[in-house]
């Protein structure tokens, strides 16, 4: 493998739900343990300003999402763990790719298309430029290291897509310097919103769409059990909601049970309760364990800023290194830093 680079990009949220943490963050833990890659993640603060927000709750958020994803496994021996603000070439590389991206492929966003759609419905709708760009703020955090792979889910394909074009039409226009970033395929699996089991688990689908990996016990318990699921009547093939309780029961690592299940609701006995119930157990297993990590790591502050920090003067190092010779390519003068 010739360019092993990993990258990817995850907004501050809020607490972290399980949809998240199985589609995304499992993933980028056994990135970095492979040893194969050299894997650089990032929380994109810049990224969640393009909707409306309060700027106490983003300060807090891209803290604790910090803390979370060191929580979940991210080692910041193994991984670049930063902050994307922190590292104001994203913002300066956003520019000029902004200037070999065509209006055209940004009007074709269908991410834009149903975020400004949702927003419009809201009062004092305000549907801001930055939105627009935002594919283009992440074709600059990917290409910024140079990244040739992205572990991203499907929802995030025409954005990758845009980002190799812009890659692409730069090298032409400036010469060959940026790689054509590759979605990285998983097999995590996809986890759906317990509410409406046809999408996927958002937390702007409500709070009955998702389970916080940081909830107490028996909010999740709740949660799971009011899972939609099917009418369970025996013959009938099984329902999305079912089959997204037994894709968690998998995903926690509980394949016997899930097994188990599986050969019941074939047999014809479609009862979910048991189901929810090993579900919230597993859930619970699994998230009490992150619970206390997570408190661990998030009492000592003083220790997450000297990390924030330090992950910001890392990327940064590969930032700059990436600005001046874009610099040179575009025809801007050459600064000190
Ligand atoms: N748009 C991504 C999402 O909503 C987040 C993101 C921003 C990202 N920049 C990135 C993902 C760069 C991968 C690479 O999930």
């Amino acid at each position: 493998m010739t360019n092993n680079i990993v990258f990817s990009g995850i907004q501050p949220t809020g607490d972290m739900h399980i949809g998240n943490y199985f589609g995304a963050v499992v993933n980028y833990v056994r990135l970095q343990n492979t040893g194969v890659y050299r894997t650089i993640y990032c929380v994109v603060d810049l990224h969640a300003m393009t909707v409306p927000y309060e700027p106490a709750v983003l300060r807090r958020n891209t803290e604790q999402m910090f803390i979370d994803l060191l929580a979940c496994g991210l080692d910041p021996e193994k991984s670049i763990v930063f902050v994307q603000s922190m590292v104001p070439e994203h913002a300066e590389l956003a520019w000029i790719f902004g200037c070999v991206c065509s209006y055209g492929d940004l009007t074709r966003q269908a991410q834009f298309k149903e975020k400004s759609e949702q927003l419009q419905g809201k009062q004092d709708a305000f549907i801001s430029a930055g939105l627009f760009t935002y594919p283009v703020l992440q074709a600059a955090d990917i290409l910024l290291y140079r990244a040739a792979h992205v572990p991203v889910g499907q929802d995030q394909k025409q954005h990758l897509e845009l980002s190799r074009t812009i890659a692409n039409r730069f090298n032409t226009q400036f010469g060959e310097y940026f790689p054509e970033p590759e979605m990285l395929a998983t097999e995590t699996p996809k986890i759906l919103a317990l509410n409406e089991p046809t999408k996927k688990m958002s937390k702007s689908l409500g709070p009955k769409s998702y389970v916080g990996l940081f909830e107490d016990e028996q909010t999740v318990r709740s949660k799971v059990r009011a899972a939609v699921t099917d009418a369970g009547e025996a013959g009938t093939p099984l329902g999305e909601g079912a089959r997204n309780l037994i894709g968690l029961l998998r995903a926690c690592g509980k394949h016997d049970q899930a097994d188990a299940f599986e050969r019941e609701y074939a047999a014809g006995n479609r009862r979910y309760a048991p189901l929810k119930d090993a579900v919230a157990d597993a859930l619970i297993e699994l998230t009490s364990g992150l619970r206390a990590r997570r408190e661990a790591i998030g009492a000592d502050r003083a220790r997450i800023r000297h990390l924030m920090q330090e992950g910001a003067e890392k990327a940064r190092a590969i930032a700059r290194a990436t600005m001046k010779d874009v610099r040179a390519l575009t025809g801007l003068p050459e600064h000190a830093q």
